[in-house]
């Protein structure tokens, strides 16, 4: 099988890096950037890859190229995504699909009609803590899952140019946080109550945004969950998960840079969480691209398709709407103003 990535900047990398590792019958055939880097350029040319476009139609229209992923900037993902699909290219789009739900929803139809596989990129399901975790729960260790806790803080803020296009921080950030709830509970959030506030950065808050929140969420059982954000946890990447029920808890401790705890007099120190997403889940992304392809080889269901992909947006525009109008928000009120 054939490869196109479009958008070679951080995310598209990594995923190239996957690819070549997984081998097997893979190929990456071409990527395409229109503002790629001369270093991005000379890697993809020492890892062998053939065509290097600045645009993403020479590789829609190749047709020797079965699969496409989608790693430019979040405001190219549907466009890119409806053409791809409509040129019978099995999709992985990385997250958020859109910050649109209407978009959404056109993708999902296309792919009703469609006999192409379609994966969003909510790598932290392949994280082997988390889907340790999910499995724990999933089959009664702790009996009832009463309370679900997520902590996921960055180590530091992006750019304010970034901030200003991202959605804000529940569809940039707290998005993947929603998928967690959603795949451990193996259930769907009812309600949302947020709160939220600027405390990282006050240019965060004049570009419109929050920096900081705690998030309430009630699914359809009763089962509560709480996350909490923060910008910048000056100690690293804090991303934890507990799950609390009838018959004990479980917890994903932080993954630290590496092992060794030094003890003196003065106190026991161990290490920093290792600094952020890309040192953090390159296992877990290296996980979500195998399988992908596995999924298109034995023609099964990505692990986390269109409607994976929607959920976690309606959250977040309940969260946004909670904010704003200071109440808790049913996801039906988000649903009922698209019609789904
Ligand atoms: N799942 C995750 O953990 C994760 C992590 C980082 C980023 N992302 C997502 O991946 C996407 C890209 O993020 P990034 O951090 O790699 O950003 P980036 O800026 O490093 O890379 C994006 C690349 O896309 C290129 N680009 C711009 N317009 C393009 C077009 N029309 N066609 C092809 N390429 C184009 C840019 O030149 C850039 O090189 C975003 O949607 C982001 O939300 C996901």
């Amino acid at each position: 099988m054939k490869v196109g990535i479009i958008g070679f900047g951080r995310i598209g990398k990594v995923h190239a890096e996957s690819l070549i590792r997984y081998g097997k019958d893979i190929e990456i055939k071409a990527i395409s950037d229109p503002f790629i880097s001369e270093e991005s350029k000379n890697w993809a040319k020492a890892n062998g890859i053939k065509d290097i476009y600045t645009d993403y139609d020479k590789i829609l229209t190749d047709k020797k190229i079965d699969i496409v992923l989608i790693c430019a900037p979040t405001d190219k993902h549907f466009i890119i995504s409806k053409e791809a699909i409509l040129k019978g290219k099995h999709v992985f789009c990385e997250k958020p699909v859109s910050h649109n739900v209407k978009e959404i929803l056109e993708i999902k139809k296309l792919l009703e009609k469609h006999d192409v596989l379609y994966q969003v990129g909510f790598n932290r399901r392949f994280d082997k803590n988390f889907a340790a975790l999910k499995e724990k729960v999933q089959s009664g260790v702790i009996g009832d899952l009463n309370i679900l806790k997520i902590t996921s803080r960055d180590p530091a803020p992006p750019p304010i140019s970034y901030v200003k296009v991202s959605g804000g921080i529940f569809l940039d950030m707290t998005i993947h946080d929603f998928d967690m709830a959603r795949y451990v509970s193996g259930e769907e959030v009812e309600e949302v109550f947020a709160f939220g506030g600027v405390m990282v950065d006050e240019e965060i808050g004049k570009a419109g945004d929050i920096d900081t929140a705690i998030i309430s969420l009630k699914f359809k059982s009763g089962v509560l969950a709480v996350i909490d954000n923060s910008r910048k946890a000056v100690y690293g990447y804090d991303q934890r998960v507990e799950a609390f029920g009838s018959k004990g808890q479980i917890l994903a401790r932080n993954e630290l840079e590496d092992t060794t705890v030094i003890a003196t007099e003065d106190g026991i120190l161990s290490r920093n969480p290792k600094y952020f997403f890309l040192e953090r889940y390159m296992q877990a992304y290296t996980e979500e691209i195998k399988q992908f392809v596995e999924a298109i080889k034995t023609k099964s269901k990505t692990v986390c398709g269109i409607d994976d992909g929607l959920k976690p947006v309606l959250i977040g525009l309940a969260a946004k709407k909670s904010i704003e109008e200071n109440r808790p928000v049913k996801i039906s009120e988000i649903e009922k103003e698209y019609g789904i």
